[in-house]
């Protein structure tokens, strides 16, 4: 098989990049490892930057989330003693959209599906060939047969364990990274939400987050050391504990049922430099991965295909590579950003175990400062709502 652009994996970064390249006309074949069902079960994201919001609009993929998505004009964090709202709206013009990962993948594959575009799934042993030459190709095997894909470019968009990062030699990259001692433990419920917009709780009983997919589905997290397992957590222990982490008013409202999923991820913050190595270009958890308290990894994930696929777009259509010779640096620029504002997001509202009694109150200081200043509050609205590209 021949392509212009290979593209590993079918996640949203993968989807996404195939579906704006298919539009300008440009041919790709996405290779993932997964079957379609694995990775529309996925519950992962929630919250669209507007930027995001309109790069879906671009690629012609935003009927549905425009009639099913919840736009918000802010959110809440709160304390023992304090709940503070940040209204993105009135401090930036913008708002976030509330849909979510599966959805958006879900008209991803359709949008894909509707161009013809050839996705290969439950592909196996993929290695990326010559990526420092012109005549790149990718090997797989499929059904137990061994296939060779040629291309001009390979995009690798094959998320944190793929093979695209590891593929560029250990001494042409350099890894930058914080293993956070915590992770989440979400749980997605058919339950009318607590409260209209999300409200991140940084509580004496350890973070929180009640956060939704729509009107009659929820998702929540409570913050668990690494070594919980899930079927530790039934789920009246979850929502005991929930409840002890949210201010009374929300907690007392809130109704609870039996969880649909429930999974613990662990908090990273990683980067990988550079992006590209040769005709090998990084995309989304490929090279870097936040720690969901921002809500930014989809997000950065879709800023990466933006400036890729115009970089594609420039380079295979008008010869110009000024555009890919640059996708590395103006990528990373405003990954590490994102990287800076959910680092100090997980710092702002979580238990650290062992910590000093000085960071409980840098905590509390942080969220008094936020209920008094509107600069403070401005300056996060403006890192939420997601920076310009
Ligand atoms: P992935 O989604 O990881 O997709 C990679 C794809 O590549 C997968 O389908 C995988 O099967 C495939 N693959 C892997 N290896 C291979 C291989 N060798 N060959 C072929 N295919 C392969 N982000 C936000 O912006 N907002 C949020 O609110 C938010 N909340 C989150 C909550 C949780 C609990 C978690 C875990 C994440 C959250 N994120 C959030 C992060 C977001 O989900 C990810 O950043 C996003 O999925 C990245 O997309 P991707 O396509 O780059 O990678
Ligand atoms: C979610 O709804 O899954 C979600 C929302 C906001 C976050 C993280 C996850 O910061």
């Amino acid at each position: 098989m021949r392509t212009e652009v290979a593209i590993i994996g079918g996640g949203p970064s993968g989807l996404l990049l195939s579906q704006l390249l298919n539009k300008a006309g440009v041919a790709t074949v996405i290779l993932e490892r997964s079957s379609r069902e694995h990775v529309l079960s996925r519950i992962r994201a929630g919250v669209l930057e507007w930027g995001t919001v309109q790069m879906l609009h671009e690629a012609g993929v935003s009927d549905r989330m425009e009639a099913e998505g919840d736009p918000h004009d802010g959110c809440y964090f709160t304390d023992d003693d304090l709940m503070v709202h940040v209204n993105f709206h009135e401090l930036t013009g913008k708002r976030v959209m509330v849909y979510g990962q599966t959805e958006v993948t879900t008209d991803l594959y359709e949008a894909q599906d509707a161009m013809g575009t050839t996705i290969v799934h439950n592909v196996e042993d993929v290695v990326i060939q010559d990526p420092t030459t012109n005549a790149p190709y990718v090997e797989y095997t499929v059904n137990g047969e061994r296939r060779r894909l040629d291309c001009a470019y390979v995009a690798g968009c094959d998320g944190f364990h793929g093979v695209s990062r590891k593929t560029i030699p250990e001494d042409k990259r350099k890894e930058f990274e914080r293993v956070y001692p915590f992770g989440w433990l979400g749980v997605l419920s058919r339950t009318k939400p607590s409260h209209h917009e999300l409200v991140y709780a940084n509580s004496s009983n350890g973070f929180a987050l009640a956060s939704m997919r729509s009107q009659t589905l929820s998702r929540y997290y409570v913050q668990v050391p690494l070594t919980d397992k899930v079927d530790e957590w039934s789920d009246e222990r979850f929502w005991t504990k929930l409840q002890s982490c949210l201010p009374a008013d929300v907690a007392g409202s809130m109704e609870t049922g039996p969880s649909i999923e429930k999974s613990i991820a662990p908090l990273r913050s990683f980067v990988n430099e550079p992006l590209r190595w040769g005709r090998l270009f990084l995309v989304g958890d490929s090279a870097h991965i936040v720690p969901p308290t921002g809500a930014k990894g989809l997000n950065l994930a879709a800023s990466d295909v933006f400036y890729l696929y115009n970089a594609l777009v420039d380079a295979l259509k008008k010869g110009d590579e000024t555009g890919i010779d640059g996708y590395s640096e103006r990528a990373l620029t405003r990954i590490w950003k994102a990287m800076r504002f959910s680092w100090q997001m997980t710092t702002m509202l979580h238990q650290f175990e062992g910590e000093d009694s000085f960071a409980g109150q840098m905590r509390k200081a942080t969220l008094k400062h936020l209920s008094q200043s509107e600069t403070a509050r401005r300056d996060l609205a403006e890192n939420y709502i997601g920076l310009p590209y």
